[in-house]
């Protein structure tokens, strides 16, 4: 059995839950239960499916742009996935940064260990924990027991992970406090749509965010907020279509 394969095996995520304080643990769970039965074996095949291999390279370039814009992130950064999934985007965002940041050292955090395990799977160049996008600091002391997890990361990213929160003002609170005072945290999610049956068929908690709503919650903990629509792209399910943004925040 593999050491993540060890940590998995004792970590109870309802127990994991109340222990960070998170209120509503059996909405989370059922997160948890349709991740692990609709999404992680077939998790990169959905996102293809969803954005196409040029939609896919223009968020990546999008993310590592985000993250490469200054302040400038050390040589030997630490750089933190929330919502990582399958590592899908993870990686190729890892692939990119390397070329930038050679001494990088990279992490990913998801709530669903099925999705995790996914991840762990095809690289073991990431370090990979359990835990919650609301509470960041307190998943990485967690983590800490276990795995070898930096306490703070010079920078945070997450795609398309936002809008399975149920509490996004927490989630910009956690990310402010799990990251560095020089450094930087990037969320790329859908834009405000109206296909209410997102919900039921993706387990959708929130139906995309309008901008001004994003910049609006991120102001309140990150001192510079630059929230826009990348343009050209996206994100295509049966003919339905909602756009992304891209939010770069600074402390
Ligand atoms: C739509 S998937 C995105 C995964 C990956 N970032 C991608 O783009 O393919 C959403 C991921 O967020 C995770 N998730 C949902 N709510 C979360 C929360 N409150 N904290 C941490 N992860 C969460 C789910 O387990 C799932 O893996």
């Amino acid at each position: 059995m593999t050491i993540f394969e060890d940590y998995l095996k004792s970590v109870e995520i309802p127990k994991l839950l109340k222990e960070l304080g998170v209120p509503k643990i059996e909405a989370l769970m059922e997160e948890v239960k349709h991740f692990t039965e609709k999404e992680a074996e077939r998790r990169d095949k959905i996102v293809l499916s969803y954005f196409g291999e040029d939609g896919i390279k223009r968020i990546i370039d999008s993310v590592v742009q985000g993250l490469l814009s200054p302040p400038k992130l050390k040589e030997n950064a630490k750089v933190l996935d929330v919502g990582a999934g399958s590592g899908f985007f993870t990686m190729k965002v890892v692939d990119k940064l390397r070329r930038y940041l050679p001494k990088a050292a990279f992490y990913a955090m998801d709530l669903t260990p099925a999705m995790l395990r996914m991840l762990t799977r095809k690289t073991s160049e990431i370090t990979s924990f359990l835990g919650v996008a609301e509470n960041v600091r307190g998943s990485v002391e967690h983590a800490r027991k276990y795995l070898d997890v930096p306490e703070k990361f010079d920078a945070i990213f997450s795609t398309l992970m936002l809008h399975h929160c149920l509490d996004i003002g927490k989630v910009f609170e956690g990310f402010r406090k799990a990251v560095e005072v020089d450094g930087k945290a990037v969320v790329v999610d859908l834009c405000k749509h109206s296909f209410e049956e997102f919900r039921e068929e993706m387990g959708d908690i929130h139906l995309g965010f309008e901008p001004e709503l994003i910049k609006e919650k991120a102001e309140k903990h990150f001192s510079k907020v630059q929230v826009k629509k990348i343009p050209g792209i996206c994100c295509t399910n049966s003919g339905r279509s909602a756009e992304l943004f891209i939010a770069v925040m600074i402390p």
